[in-house]
């Protein structure tokens, strides 16, 4: 194998998706494999921790045998092993973390620890190699919304952040709430594709009010109004919704990327699948003549070729992780002073 020593494997069991990936240089995919519990989780209506680390347990093995076997790489060949230190739930955290460090001590290849959110803010250069920096980054995903200046890879500004609910949490609780079933995005987005996102005047929070996001009062607005409405069609409400959520984020992340001089904007996170996000943000950066760079659908949701690939520019630029460093469930992003 030529070029062997830019090889790193990915790790990521931070949520409900155990996946590996191998990678050469942080921008090479030989092999990303990525196994869903959706199925398991789903017949509660959200992800149940317990279960997603024992299914972390039982899958990751097998998983990162196919993401070698796929790469046609063997353990010695690496140049490091990598595995997301959080943020995410502790339990499947834990068991990514610690097959990590147990391979990197049996292969004798430096640990890396990556941070989940630069995993997500990675993901756009494994499609867009030639990003012009600095670029604003809509990170939207069940856990987290932030609105990041990105001037570089670990050179990051925060330029808003929601103060409740995630956009994809919103997603999640209002379609559990009009019955259509878990992951909230894509059933929301299925529904709505039927119906008229001008039906229902949802409230658009904190527009024109700085770039910080709130989605928690949009829910209850939604509740509201099929409360009011019983009759009213799950699709009309659904693309209503959806409407609202991407109506806030495009002109945030569009002021966002005017305020900061910004080269392009980019989408990461689950959310960043959305099609009608994705049409708007491209619609609104034509009208700025700016690039708006949008990640593959496999990019966007939890994957491990951006782990990989944020591990290999943090071995060449910061250093290996000791081993004795742990799983920090609330692990920040890192930001400029
Ligand atoms: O990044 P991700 O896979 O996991 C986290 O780190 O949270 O994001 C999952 C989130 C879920 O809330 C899911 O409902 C949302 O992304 N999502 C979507 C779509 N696909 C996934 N939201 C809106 N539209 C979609 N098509
Ligand atoms: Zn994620």
């Amino acid at each position: 194998m030529t070029d062997a020593g830019a090889l790193v494997l990915g790790i990521e069991t931070s949520c409900d998706d155990t996946a590996a990936a191998v990678v050469r240089s942080g921008a090479e995919v030989l092999s990303s494999v990525v196994s869903s519990q959706v199925d398991l989780h789903a017949l509660y209506g959200g992800v149940v921790p317990e279960l997603a680390g024992r299914a972390h347990l039982e899958l990751l093995t097998p998983v990162i045998g196919e993401a070698l076997g796929r790469a046609a790489v063997r353990g010695k060949d690496l140049r490091a092993v990598a595995a997301t230190i959080g943020p995410g739930l502790i339990g499947s955290l834990l068991v990514g973390v610690s097959e990590a460090k147990a391979l990197s001590l049996a292969w004798g290849v430096p640990f890396a620890g990556v941070n989940h959110l630069e995993g997500h803010l990675f993901a756009a250069l494994l499609d867009h190699p030639g990003i012009e920096w600095p670029v604003a980054v809509l990170l939207v995903s069940g856990g987290h919304t932030l609105l990041v200046s990105m001037e570089g890879p670990g050179r990051y500004r925060l330029l808003g952040q929601t103060l409740d609910d995630a956009a994809g949490e919103a997603f999640d609780k209002v379609a559990r709430f009009l019955g259509l079933g878990y992951p909230g995005g894509p059933a929301i987005e299925r529904a709505g594709a039927a119906g008229d996102g001008s039906a229902f005047a949802f409230p658009r929070p904190l527009l024109g009010d700085g770039l910080d996001f709130s989605f928690s009062g949009l829910k209850t607005a939604v509740v509201r109004a099929v409360r009011a409405r019983p009759d009213a069609s799950d699709p009309d409400v659904a693309a209503s919704f959806q409407q609202a959520v991407v109506d806030v984020l495009v002109a945030k992340a569009l002021q966002g990327a005017v305020a900061v001089g910004a080269r392009g904007v980019c989408l990461a996170g689950g959310v960043a699948a959305n099609g009608v996000l994705r049409g708007a943000i491209t619609e609104g950066c034509a009208e700025l003549g700016l690039p708006a760079y949008l990640p593959s659908m496999a990019t966007c949701t939890d994957n491990a070729a951006m782990i990989a690939a944020a591990g290999w520019w943090q071995l060449e630029h910061v250093g290996p992780t000791p081993l004795d460093a742990g799983a920090d469930p609330n692990l920040r992003l890192p930001l400029l002073a």
